[in-house]
């Protein structure tokens, strides 16, 4: 079971180094546990954590090695600061920040190309699921993703049901089930559950047999509520 921690744009470096050295203490039980901070916070990060099991990863990542790519970030300049991998293809990039399937791709194969663990996320809309459209949608994400992940690396992907990110509208676990195991279909790789999960809704959705772990949202940004959901998984 992975259980991995998005902050998306929480935590500054101070409160980050203060969270993290609040993890260190917490009871997580024997789960892998990952904290995914923003750009600014992930030395700190990594420093609060050093000598533990609790790994860091970034957001996002950019496909050049280097380059006139204002506001991005690349592989080597992550590893460089000692995070061992990265987000990638978040529905928050897809809907505001014009992230489409190819660049999502881009962003996966430089990952994997440079050691990085992958954490990609897909995911179907409210409309889309409305529309009887969920399968289709699932399949051209994931395809983008195993087109570019030919040896896999450290590939898991993530469930996001857009219509229940920061709504408090988690899926059933019999829905997410039903995803995760449409997804191997096309990709067999390890699939996290993400969308309004919670320490109470945790352990019904994390008992499905294609559920391999979760991406927590506002849950993770409390210390408490964040090692409940890792004991949950354990
Ligand atoms: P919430 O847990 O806040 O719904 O967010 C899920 C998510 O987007 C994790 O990447």
């Amino acid at each position: 079971m992975l259980i991995a921690g998005n902050w998306k744009m929480f935590k500054g470096p101070a409160e980050a180094g203060a969270y993290c050295r609040a993890l260190r203490e917490a009871e997580l039980g024997s789960c892998d546990v990952v904290v995914c901070p923003p750009f600014v916070s992930l030395a700190a990060a990594v420093a609060a954590l050093a000598g533990t099991e609790i790994a860091v990863a970034a957001q996002n990542v950019h496909w050049a090695l280097e380059g006139a790519f204002t506001g991005e970030v690349s592989a080597p300049m992550l590893r460089e600061l000692g995070v061992y991998g990265t987000i990638v293809g978040h529905s928050e990039r897809r809907q505001f920040f014009g992230e489409t399937d190819e660049t999502v791709a881009s962003r996966v194969r430089a990952a994997l190309e440079h050691d990085l663990g992958v954490i990609a996320c897909v995911g179907e809309t409210g409309a889309q699921r409305a529309a009887g459209e969920t399968e289709a949608v699932l399949a051209r994400q994931v395809e983008a993703i195993a087109a570019a992940s030919p040896g896999r690396g450290q590939l898991v992907l993530a469930y996001e049901p857009v219509w229940a990110i920061g709504s408090g509208k988690t899926a059933t676990p019999e829905l997410a089930q039903a995803a995760h195991a449409f997804i191997k279909t096309i990709l067999d790789v390890p699939v996290l559950y993400g969308g309004s999960l919670k320490p109470d809704n945790a352990t019904a959705l994390l008992a499905q047999p294609d559920v391999d772990g979760a991406l927590v949202g506002g849950a993770s940004l409390e210390v408490e509520s964040f090692a409940a959901i890792c004991r949950e998984a354990a």
